[in-house]
């Protein structure tokens, strides 16, 4: 029988010390010190600087560029002299923004950048998501893809990986929750491939992590399992091609029976699954926007306020249909007054299903609306529609691209096809930003998205 080639695979598992680059390196350092013949070692997510920030300066206070980087620099000394291939968390500084990122080291140089997508908990204060998507890297032992702690709970990057090769996964985390190791063998056994999970000790503020790093094959089986509470650098043998053989019986190959044609969600046909996920979305926004007082929001929505002014389609326009926005909205008021002498500003009001466009006139002019308790214009209904040069649009939630969600009522997607000349900028705080939107035919979509910043 051929002999194959086996891969040693190392968990490093340790607790970094929180904002201590230095005192990070050494403790790694010290436990390499008895370790020889590893092929790829894994670490935490964070290695470098810790995981519980109190804020976001703290987390940009030990972060690095990966040009400037103690921590890359020590990486590469032990990859160097110890011939091993690392994969790392690291708290990765990019210009003013953050990725909570992890590194492929191979002896040479950095391999390989993963950041990480599905951003947990408070995280989103500190961190970006990742915008690198999903890659694998081609290394000497074989093709190896990087996920990060709470990617954990989305089997697609899973899969995704996995089609793109992946024999191996590697998965740096600070793991909170109990759940995710006992997932990772249905992960290794339906994608048929080899996973191994570097997770972290110890406690951090309010934080206790849950350590028991794994490394699961392609069967599902664990082949490491690592203590809860103890610092240990596990090691073992394994043959990535394993994870080639994607046959279960005679007749059936994991992934060539995937019929993966059935699995798309067809929005357009589904109606009923599109009404169900946009209520799922309304909720969640509605969540987030909780978080906030009427303060807050207000503070964070004059910088779209700012933006919108900066627009040179703002700036060009003479008649511009804009909302008076209700305190959960982007505010509008000051800006509507600012300009209401140089521009001719047109508001909503709603009668029946639909909006009636009036000039406003002043505060003094505006009355309660009969629906939704909205202000309303009492001044000449207004029915030039071609002359308005810009709409500004209110919305639940916005993608980059001009997707838009409403409240629900359709005024807007009902309106805006008629104001044919109308360059239309939806407004957003930044937690209406989204990625994806499931939109229909008669959804409008806007010619641009503007984001409140936040800091
Ligand atoms: C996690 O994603 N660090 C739980």
């Amino acid at each position: 029988m051929q002999k194959t080639k086996e891969t040693k695979i190392g968990l490093l598992q340790f607790a970094p010390v929180l904002g201590d680059i230095n005192t990070n390196i050494q403790k790694i350092d010290a436990m390499l010190q008895d370790c020889h013949d590893v092929d790829i070692m894994v670490l935490p997510e964070l290695a470098s600087s810790g995981y519980n920030f109190a804020s976001r300066e703290e987390a940009f206070n030990c972060s690095e560029t990966l040009h400037q980087s103690r921590f890359i620099n020590f990486l590469t000394e032990k990859a160097r002299s110890m011939n091993t291939w690392f994969v790392s968390g690291i708290n990765e500084r990019e210009g003013n923004l953050l990725y909570n990122s992890a590194v492929l080291m191979g002896p040479d140089r950095i391999e390989g950048l993963y950041r990480k997508i599905h951003l947990f908990n408070r995280e989103k204060l500190f961190f970006e998501t990742g915008n690198r998507g999903m890659p694998v890297f081609e290394t000497p032992f074989g093709t190896i893809g990087i996920l990060i702690c709470f990617d954990w709970m989305f089997p697609e990057a899973w899969r995704l990986m996995a089609l793109k090769g992946a024999q191996l996964i590697c998965h740096p985390s600070n793991l909170v929750l109990p759940y995710c190791q006992n997932a990772m063998p249905g992960y290794a056994l339906t994608n048929r491939i080899f996973t191994a999970t570097t997770n972290r000790v110890s406690q951090e503020r309010d934080l206790t992590f849950t350590g028991q790093s794994v490394l699961v094959n392609p069967e599902g089986k664990f082949l490491l399992k690592a203590g809860k509470r103890e610092e240990e650098l596990l090691t073992i043998n394994i043959n990535l091609e394993d994870a080639n053989n994607k046959r279960m019986t005679p007749f059936n190959d994991a992934f060539d029976d995937r019929q993966s044609n059935l699995y798309e969600l067809s929005l357009k046909e589904d109606h009923q699954t599109m009404k169900r996920e946009k209520k799922i979305l309304r909720k969640k926004i509605k969540r987030q926007k909780n978080r906030y007082n009427e303060d807050e929001l207000k503070t964070i929505g004059q910088d779209a306020m700012a933006q919108l002014e900066e627009l040179p389609e703002f700036q060009r326009a003479k008649t511009i249909f804009i909302y008076w926005s209700l305190p959960d909205e982007v505010p509008t008021h000051e800006l509507i007054e600012k300009y209401r002498r140089q521009k001719k500003i047109i508001l909503p009001r709603v009668v029946g299903d639909h909006l009636e466009l009036r000039e406003y006139s002043g505060i003094e002019s505006l009355e309660t609306g009969h629906s939704y308790g909205i202000q309303e214009p009492t001044g000449m209904v207004f029915t030039d529609l071609e002359s308005i040069d810009l709409a500004v649009v209110p919305g639940l939630a916005f993608t980059k691209n001009g997707e838009r969600l409403g409240r629900g009522g359709g005024y807007y997607d009902r309106t805006l096809p008629f104001l044919a000349r109308a360059f239309k900028v939806g407004v957003a705080f930044p937690f209406q930003i989204i990625s994806r939107i499931p939109t229909d035919d008669h959804d409008e979509r806007m010619d641009k998205v503007i984001a409140a910043r936040s800091n």
